[in-house]
C-alpha cells in the first residue's frame, strides 16, 4: 500500500513523502525544489511529483493521501482548507485518485514523526510550535503510534508565537528566530533582566496576556496573542527595533548588517530565551510527571531552539530525543505513518535525516561536463579538500542524499577550517549573514567526547558547553557564550564526509570542521547539482567538492 503524506498546511514548510507498506521510500521538502525558502503559501505539488518519480510508480498507484492537518478543527483558518484543495485540484496531479483521503490533527502528526524518529524509544512526546489547529503545545503518552494526549495548551499560550513575536519585535523578521537565539549569547547573564510572560501551572502554562479566552475562534485568539506579545514587549523595553538598511559589501549588493544590535537588544534576546527555557523546562517536567515516561521526545518548531534543547539534555541525558524534522515538514511523515499504522501496518523507524534527492557519481560527472565546468578527480578526495581547508579556502560540499530538515549534516554543506583565525567572518560574509552569528562544527565522535563531553549529536540541534581545550583548538566554531552546536556524524553519513573528518584529525590533531548549510543569502539549501554549481559560481566560494570531483573557478575558466 502506498500512502502519500503531505505536510505544510499552515502555509509554510510544505513537504511530501511516500510510505510503502510501512517503509519510507521518498521524502522531499517543497522549498528545496521550488527554490523559495520555507515555501510560503505553496501547496507541495513539486515534492509529490518527485516522490512518485523516485518510487518508480505513477500517481494512480497511490492508495491513500494523509494530510498533516485537519481543516475541520478550525474552519476559520482558511489556509488549511485552501492548501489541501490546491493540492488535490492541481492539474499536474489529476491522476491522483486515492481510495482514501484523511486529515489528521497537526500535533498528532508531529508526535508520530517523533516516535518513529526515536526508533520507538519515546513513551511520551512534547509538541510545541506556533500553533496546531486548536492547540499550541500538547503532551502525549505514546505506545508505538497509539497517541494519547494528556495535556494540551490553547493557541493563546503559544511558545512559538511568543518567540516569533519577539523575533519580529527585535527586527529580525519572519524566520529570524535563529538570529534572536544567537544574539542572546552577547548579553551578560549576570545582568539579564527577566520578561515574565507565562504562568507555570499544574496542567501546563498560561500566557500573561490581556486576551479574551472566551473568543470562539482559535484563529482570533492566535492573532490576539501576537499583538499582545508586541504590547507586552513594548511595555517592558519600549518600541520595536528599527532595522538599518544594510550597506552593500564588496561581493554583493545584499550584504547583511554587520553590526551587533546595540543595547537593549542582546539583553532582550537573553530575557526572551530565558523565559522560553523556563517554560520548556516546566513542560518537559510535566510531560514526564503526567506520563511516567522513561524517554521523552520533542517535536514542533520550538524544538529547533538549540539552547533550550541543550538545557533539557543536561537535565535528561539519554532520556531525550530531538529529531531532524521537528518542523512542519516532518508532519508529512507523521501523517503517512499514522494512516498506515491505523490500517494495521507496521511502520519502520526513520533513523537518519538523509532522506532527500541524490545523484550518482556518473550523473554528477555528466552534469559538470554538460555545464562546461572545469574539474579534477583526485585519488584522495578527503586529502585534497583538507588541503584546501588548511589553506583557508571555503568549500562547497555536495554528496549523496540531501538532508531533510534545516541543518546541513555533511551532504549539502559549506565547510571551512575551524582553527583558521577569521574564517567564521569570511564565511559569514560569503553567506551574507551577520558577522556576529555563530557557526557549528561537525566532529568525529572521539573528538566530540574529548572536546565537548558528548558522544551523540546526529542532528546539530543542541547547544553544548565547549571545554577550554576546544576553545583553544577550534575557536571559530565556539559561540560568544562558550557553547557550540555539535554535529557528530552517524554511520549513515556519507563515507566521504567521515573520511574528511579523519583527514582533518590527521592534519590538525582534531577531527573537526566548520559546517554550515550550503546556501547563499535567502535561498534554501541547495538540492540538485545545478543548484550547487549555480551557488558556487554566483558566490565567493573557493572550491566545490561534488561527489568525487573538485571544481575550481580557475579550472573552469581554462575549460576542459
Ligand atoms: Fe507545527
Amino acid at each position: 500500500m502506498y500512502t502519500l503524506g503531505i505536510g505544510g498546511g499552515f502555509g509554510h514548510d510544505g513537504s511530501s513523502c511516500l510510505l510503502k507498506d510501512g517503509e519510507l521510500i521518498a521524502f522531499a521538502e517543497e522549498e528545496r525544489l521550488i527554490r523559495v525558502k520555507l515555501a510560503y503559501r505553496a501547496a507541495p505539488v513539486r515534492s509529490v511529483l518527485y516522490c512518485v518519480r523516485r518510487a518508480g510508480i505513477s500517481l494512480a498507484d497511490v492508495g491513500a493521501v494523509a494530510f498533516g492537518w485537519d481543516p475541520a478543527l478550525d474552519p476559520d483558518l482558511a489556509v488549511l482548507r485552501e492548501t489541501a484543495k490546491a493540492l488535490l485540484d492541481a492539474p499536474a496531479l489529476r491522476q491522483l485518485r486515492p481510495s482514501e483521503i484523511v486529515y489528521l490533527p497537526h500535533h498528532d502528526c508531529h508526535a508520530a514523526m517523533a516516535v518513529v524518529a526515536s526508533d520507538y524509544a519515546a513513551d511520551a512526546v512534547l509538541v510545541m510550535d506556533g500553533r496546531g489547529e486548536t492547540s499550541s503545545s500538547t503532551i502525549y503518552q505514546t505506545v508505538d503510534l497509539d497517541l494519547s494526549p494528556v495535556a494540551s495548551m490553547d493557541v493563546l499560550e503559544s511558545l512559538g508565537s511568543f518567540y516569533s513575536s519577539a523575533t519580529r519585535f527585535a527586527g529580525f523578521g519572519r524566520g529570524g528566530e535563529g538570529k534572536l537565539m544567537g544574539l542572546a549569547a552577547y548579553s551578560d547573564p549576570a545582568a539579564a533582566k527577566s520578561i515574565p510572560a507565562f504562568n507555570l501551572v499544574d496542567d501546563g502554562v498560561t500566557a500573561l496576556l490581556p486576551a479574551d479566552r472566551s473568543s470562539a475562534s482559535p484563529t482570533e485568539r492566535h492573532s490576539q496573542a501576537r499583538s499582545g506579545w508586541f504590547q507586552l514587549f513594548a511595555n517592558t523595553i519600549g518600541g520595536a527595533r528599527d532595522t538599518p538598511v544594510p550597506a552593500p559589501g564588496p561581493f554583493d549588493l545584499l550584504a547583511a548588517d554587520d553590526h551587533l544590535p546595540p543595547s537593549p537588544w542582546p539583553g532582550f534576546a537573553l530575557a526572551v530565551q530565558n523565559e522560553l527555557e523556563r517554560v520548556v523546562d516546566h513542560l518537559a517536567g510535566l510531560a514526564i510527571a503526567l506520563t511516567g515516561a522513561k524517554h521523552l521526545a520533542l517535536s514542533g518548531g520550538v524544538a529547533l531552539n538549540c539552547s533550550a534543547n541543550g538545557s533539557l539534555r543536561r537535565r535528561l541525558g539519554p532520556r531525550l530525543s530531538v529529531h531532524a524534522l521537528v518542523g512542519d515538514a516532518g508532519t508529512a511523515i507523521g501523517a503517512a505513518a499514522l494512516q498506515q499504522y491505523r490500517h494495521g501496518i507496521d511502520v519502520r523507524p526513520v533513523r537518519h535525516a538523509y532522506l532527500g534527492p541524490q545523484w550518482s557519481d556518473d550523473e554528477l560527472r555528466a552534469c559538470l561536463e554538460q555545464l562546461g565546468c572545469g574539474w579534477r578527480e583526485p585519488s584522495d578526495l578527503a586529502a585534497a579538500v583538507a588541503a584546501e581547508l588548511a589553506d583557508g579556502r571555503v568549500v562547497g560540499w555536495f554528496q549523496d542524499a540531501a538532508e531533510a530538515g534545516p541543518r546541513a549534516l555533511g551532504h549539502r554543506s559549506i565547510l571551512a577550517a575551524p582553527n583558521r583565525t577569521g574564517i567564521a567572518h569570511k564565511v559569514n560574509r560569503l553567506k551574507r549573514r551577520e558577522r556576529w552569528r555563530p557557526f557549528a562544527p561537525s566532529v568525529r565522535r572521539e573528538d566530540a567526547v574529548a572536546l565537548f563531553g558528548v558522544a551523540e549529536a546526529p542532528y546539530m540541534l543542541e547547544a553544548t558547553e565547549a571545554s577550554p581545550d576546544a576553545r583553544l583548538a577550534v575557536p571559530e566554531i565556539i559561540h560568544h557564550d562558550g557553547t557550540s552546536r555539535l554535529h557528530v556524524p552517524q554511520p549513515q553519513t556519507s563515507g566521504r564526509f567521515r573520511d574528511l573528518l579523519d583527514r582533518m584529525k590527521a592534519s590538525t590533531g582534531h577531527g573537526v570542521v566548520l559546517n554550515t548549510s550550503f546556501n547563499i543569502g535567502p535561498e534554501p539549501i541547495v538540492c540538485t547539482p545545478v543548484d550547487a554549481i549555480r551557488s558556487f559560481f554566483g558566490s565567493p566560494l573557493d572550491v566545490l567538492a561534488m561527489g568525487p570531483f573538485v571544481v575550481t573557478k580557475s579550472d573552469s575558466r581554462k575549460g576542459r
